[in-house]
């Protein structure tokens, strides 16, 4: 008998899998970050290479891009294609609206310049993503920031109601330093109703460079068990 933790598995690479299907010959494609994106760079891989097909991805991360050059996934950059055909990402929480949290892989800021940049957005998460409403069972909103504003992010964080927790490093003594050289907050909210307000608000603080709110920018959610995937739509 398998266990949770290999259904999980499962169910995150039937998502992906579904979702490479998407990507056609020629398209620019973005490469979001985190273990259910890693199963589809690894399809992406085998279909290029399978269907000779010529597709060219910018990774949202250097996880993501080294995983796109073992896969043999030529690279590109945004500078060279500016608007992507697809972006395929992972994501913490998706709600019915296709709201979003993301960024525990502290990727938030890459991925979410690379999803505006996409003309097509979508998202594959195995079934434990799915809430109602954001901040369900404590899941906590990672928010990029400048090291040198941390005090004064955390006071106005606090007057929204958030409580912050400086993410730490496994491997490293004290915060993590994300691909951008910045430190990540990780902020309970409690149940947020309105995530494009807050989104919005904690945006507006100097010091915040990006938060993992991703409201309104998702086309397609894949939501996957070992054995069944349900299509979320905009
Ligand atoms: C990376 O910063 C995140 O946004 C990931 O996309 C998200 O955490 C999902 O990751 P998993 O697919 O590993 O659960």
């Amino acid at each position: 008998m398998k266990t949770s933790a290999e259904l999980i598995q499962e169910a995150k690479k039937n998502a992906a899998l579904e979702a490479v299907k998407h990507v056609k010959d020629h398209f620019i494609v973005g490469l979001g970050s985190g273990t259910t994106v890693a199963f589809a760079i690894e399809a992406l891989g085998k279909r290029a290479k399978e269907e000779n097909i010529k597709i060219m991805g910018i990774p949202s991360s250097y996880q993501t891009f080294q995983l796109a050059v073992q896969h043999g996934i030529q690279i590109t950059t945004l500078d060279e294609h500016p608007v992507i055909d697809i972006t395929i990402d992972g994501a913490d929480q998706v709600t019915p609206e296709l709201h979003l949290i993301k960024g525990m892989g502290a990727a938030l800021l890459r991925e979410k310049i690379v999803a505006t940049a996409s003309k097509y957005n979508i998202i594959i998460v195995d079934e434990s993503k799915r809430v109602k409403v954001l901040g369900e069972n404590n899941q906590t909103v990672p928010i990029e920031i400048l090291p040198f504003a941390l005090a004064l992010v955390e006071r106005k964080i606090a007057s929204l109601g958030g409580t912050s927790i400086i993410r730490e490093g496994k491997g490293k003594l004290g915060p993590i330093i994300t691909d951008n050289g910045n430190m990540i907050i990780d902020v309970n909210f409690g149940l947020i109703r309105k995530p494009k307000e807050m989104a919005f608000k904690v945006k507006n603080i100097p010091g915040v460079i990006e938060t993992g709110f991703f409201v309104d920018l998702t086309d397609l959610v894949y939501i996957a068990t070992e054995n069944k995937i349900e299509k979320l739509e905009k």
